[in-house]
């Protein structure tokens, strides 16, 4: 881990009253957000170090307020000269449906660390070489900064973008600006190709004959369904593997995950493993492991947020 910022040390502040959420003298302004569906969101966040240090793959550990839940968040874009990092949210508990409620532009995090896990082997494929980055729903925004590295280490880059339907797409002009190819497939067919995006790489593996990489990053039934389409062509997959994390630097052991007759920490290891050696059914069932506690806190905090509206 490079962590070189970490949570916000909250001063006391004598007499003082409590700050609301966000509020404060972070450093981890909100400086934009963006809405693309009831669920999904993005928040562009200054953190000029951050910015300056961030390489595709790696993620940070976001922690909204004090008393907060400590949360990964892949880093889906940065911009060294603006010093700012993007992160791209699906709202599907208590503390993402919480940053989606109380954050908007103007508060702040309370503490956002990293950057962590191993970057990505952008290096792997040069120059000439052909890779098909392959992103399915929330999956397109953290799989955009490999596509972009790839781009700008001279590969031919086709992306693959896949969505259950229009209305949910998002990022289209943005992916497609830094491939030279650009399929995108829905699953009713309201948009591009009608199927999954393992129909959208089957075709870019018949046109294109040789392909040096395929990188998928989505929810985990989908990573499995892509790692079993190019096992088959024997290409070369990477993954990157979201199991739960607490600490984020290897200390845990939350986040174990099973590569091949190997057992891997996914904050310090990965979070990109070879997908062809990974046993995606532990990592789904291990990701269902607290889903009772999961839904009181849900619970708990929607009647909180109940009594104080
Ligand atoms: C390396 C990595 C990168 C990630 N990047 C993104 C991203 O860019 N955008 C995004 O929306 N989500 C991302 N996630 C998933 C995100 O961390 C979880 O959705 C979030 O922690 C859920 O918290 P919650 O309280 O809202 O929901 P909860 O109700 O607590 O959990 C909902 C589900 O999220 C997963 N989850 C819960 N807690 C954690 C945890 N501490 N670590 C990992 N998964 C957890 C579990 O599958 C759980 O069933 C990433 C996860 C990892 C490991
Ligand atoms: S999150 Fe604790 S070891 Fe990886």
């Amino acid at each position: 881990m490079s962590g070189i910022l970490d949570a916000e040390q909250d001063e006391s502040r004598d007499g003082a009253a409590p700050r609301r959420q966000g509020e404060g003298k972070s450093t981890f302004e909100i400086v934009a957000r963006e809405d693309f569906s009831d669920v999904t969101y993005l928040l562009e966040i200054s953190h000029p170090a951050m910015a300056k240090a961030a390489k595709p793959g790696q993620f940070v550990i976001a922690i909204p307020h004090e008393h907060g839940e400590r949360i990964p968040l892949t880093i889906a874009d940065f911009d060294r000269s603006k010093g700012t990092i993007t992160l791209v949210i699906q709202a599907v508990g208590k503390t993402t449906k919480e940053i989606q409620r109380n954050f908007s532009v103007g508060s702040a995090l309370f503490g956002v660390v990293g950057p962590m896990g191993t970057p990505s082997d952008i290096g792997a494929v040069g120059e000439g070489g052909k890779v098909i980055c392959v992103g399915g729903g929330l999956g397109v925004a953290p799989v955009f900064p490999q596509a972009r590295g790839f781009k700008e280490n001279g590969a031919y880059v086709i992306g693959v973008v896949g969505f259950r339907s229009e209305s949910l797409v998002f990022w289209k002009d943005k992916f497609e600006s830094v491939c030279d190819e650009f399929i995108i497939c829905s699953d009713d067919g309201s948009i591009g190709m009608k199927g999954l995006v393992t129909a959208g790489i089957e075709a870019a593996i018949e046109k294109h004959g040789e392909i040096d990489e395929v990188v998928a990053i989505g929810p985990p039934i989908m990573m499995k369904a892509c790692a079993e389409t190019t096992r088959g062509h024997a290409i070369k997959t990477t993954v990157s593997l979201n199991p739960v994390m607490i600490d984020g630097t290897g200390m845990c052991g939350g986040c174990r995950v099973k590569i091949g007759d190997r057992m891997k920490f996914a904050c310090v290891d990965g979070p990109d493993f070879d997908a062809h050696a990974v046993d995606f059914d532990d990592l789904m069932n291990r990701l269902h492991r607290f889903a009772e506690e999961e839904k009181l806190a849900v619970e708990k905090w929607s009647e909180t947020c109940r009594a104080g509206s």
